[in-house]
């Protein structure tokens, strides 16, 4: 018989689409089981600052649709000292809090690691992230959601690019991560696609731009943020001084790519690991995210899920290469 009677629940990190989805899971299942739920706002900086806020069903009424996040969210730099995780611990005591569901990413999975190998207190996470970077699961929360959104900006992108005869070199997020420019550029047509897994330099990217169509009117090149032959404009510029007849042009999307309605498939997600982080940590589950892999609910370490080892899917290059001719 678990002793859990009271499920704090937070977003920490950058938001996503999807998030308000989970803490609904969260919130519906906690009450299912006759478990009390607190939510914890503003993630580890607001449970260093005792913002908690008593859940009920009707608090996560009406919020599935909904981007961003009810509870707010931070990036917490108190948390990565040990005071602050002493603080944390002290509120969360205060506040009857006996476990822990962390909505986020990377950076919310390792304070949750140091956080549950210095207390006692079950934690169990959830995949929030627009980057889809982390192992374990198939997909993170939120990213549906902004592949379906760079899409649709860079499909307009292209009705433009098409009538000036124009080449775009367009900007998507992921810190650490190709992977959003990967499927983005699959989907959008994109001539090449230049992301940190696959250490591609300028050149290769010239090689690409020259065995490419001569008469096509239109280029696009997707880039990842954290692409290391530089951002949009450094790579722009090296377009533009090997090829100064190519009009081209930058489009950096930013943090449209964070907002919006999650996809039917982000809450389908967001709702299937929120109501199995619950019975997880009711099973006694403690240090581990809930994705789902193949269709199936899994529990990874913290340690492991964290780990950037996102491999890239050499046939989803290759297709890249065949389709854009
Ligand atoms: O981790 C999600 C993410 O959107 C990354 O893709 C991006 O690098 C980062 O967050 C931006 O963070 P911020 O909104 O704090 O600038």
């Amino acid at each position: 018989m678990s002793q859990i009677k009271n499920i704090g629940v937070f977003t920490s990190g950058g938001d996503a689409p999807g998030m308000n989805a989970a803490i609904r899971a969260v919130v519906r299942t906690a009450i299912y089981y006759e478990l009390n739920v607190t939510g914890i706002r503003r993630g580890y900086e607001g449970m260093i600052n005792g913002e908690m806020v008593p859940m009920d069903r009707k608090s996560v009424s009406n919020i599935i649709q909904r981007g961003g996040t009810i509870l707010k969210t931070a990036r917490s730099d108190q948390f990565k000292t040990p005071e602050g995780r002493k603080l944390a611990y002290g509120q969360l005591k205060k506040h009857n809090i006996d476990a822990l569901v962390g909505i986020g990413g990377d950076g919310t999975f390792t304070g949750a690691k140091i956080f549950g190998q210095e207390y006692d207190i079950p934690i169990v996470g959830l995949p929030g992230t627009i980057d889809n970077d982390l192992q374990g699961t198939d997909f993170t929360i939120g990213y549906d959601t902004a592949i379906n959104t760079v899409i649709d900006a860079v499909d307009k992108i292209r009705d433009t690019a098409e009538s000036h005869d124009r080449l775009f070199i367009v900007e998507v997020m992921g810190r650490d991560s190709g992977l959003i420019a990967l499927r983005t550029g699959i989907a959008a047509g994109a001539e090449a696609i230049l992301i940190p897994e696959t250490k591609t330099n300028i050149n290769a990217l010239f090689d690409r731009l020259e065995r490419g169509r001569k008469d096509k009117s239109s280029k696009i090149v997707m880039v990842a943020e954290a692409e290391e032959a530089g951002g949009a404009f450094e790579i722009a510029q090296q377009v533009k001084d090997k090829y100064p007849n190519y009009d081209t042009r930058v489009s950096i999307l930013g943090h449209i790519q964070r907002g919006g309605r999650p996809s039917c498939m982000d809450r389908v997600l967001a709702s299937r690991v929120g109501v199995a982080a619950v019975e997880a940590l009711l099973g006694g589950h403690r240090n581990e995210m809930v994705g789902v892999v193949h269709n199936e609910i899994t529990y990874t370490p913290f340690d492991s899920a964290i780990k950037h080892n996102t491999d890239i899917n050499p046939n989803l290059l290759k297709i890249v290469e065949i389709l854009s001719l």
